[in-house]
């Protein structure tokens, strides 16, 4: 039992030593030194400031900076040409905020001087009721806007715009429009 009990310092101003042996191995029961200990706990303090300072105060939020990657991606793929033209994916285009965007900017510079900045109609006719001429499917605004309506002062725009362009383009126009069931 002595063997167990703390043993004084040997030494004056040595650091006592604790009363544990294994092996016949001893500690001494030495102090942590400040600049350790101040990094330690500084590091603590550090984390708990960042994660609330991330949390609760920046507006954006880790899941809603992922949501914007993944429209990139989404917005990349879709236009990328590999994914087939048809309405589904115009309508998911349609919902898919970096496409959109992409849209909004084409038709505020192409299209609305005869559509309207809000699709009230003009020149050209109203795009944001229910209402077509020439049918109001994806696909069929695709066609129109790549192909206009010579006689009736709707110019071509495939020429012009390109696919991915207009496929925007048409994009934004179907956002102004409620989706059909199962399109997020
Ligand atoms: C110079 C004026 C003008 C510009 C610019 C123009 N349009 Fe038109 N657009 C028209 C007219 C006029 C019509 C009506 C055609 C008709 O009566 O058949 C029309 C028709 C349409 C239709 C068919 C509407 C329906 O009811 O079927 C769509 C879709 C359309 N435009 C989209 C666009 C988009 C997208 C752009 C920009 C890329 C654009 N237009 C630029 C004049 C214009």
């Amino acid at each position: 039992m002595s063997d167990h009990a703390p043993k004084p310092p040997k030494e004056p101003g040595e650091d006592p030593v604790r009363p544990h042996v294994f092996d016949g191995i001893q500690e001494y029961d030495k102090k942590l030194p400040n600049w350790w200990l101040i990094t330690f706990y500084g590091a603590i303090i550090f984390a708990v400031v960042y994660w609330m300072s991330d949390q609760h105060f920046s507006s954006s939020t880790a899941a809603s900076r992922l949501g914007d990657d993944l429209a990139v991606i989404d917005a990349a793929k879709l236009s990328s040409g590999s994914a087939q033209l048809d309405d589904a994916a115009l309508w998911k285009m349609s919902r898919n905020p970096v496409v959109v965007k992409q849209g909004e900017d084409i038709f505020m510079t192409t299209c609305a001087s005869c559509h309207g900045k809000n699709m009230e109609g003009g020149i050209g006719t109203k795009l944001s009721d229910e209402e077509w001429i020439h049918g109001g499917n994806p696909l069929a605004l695709v066609g129109v806007v790549t192909n206009g309506v010579q006689a009736k002062g709707m110019p071509t725009w495939g020429p012009v715009l390109g696919a991915k362009k207009t496929s925007a383009v048409v994009a934004y126009v179907l956002s102004k429009h409620p989706a059909p069931a199962g399109v997020e």
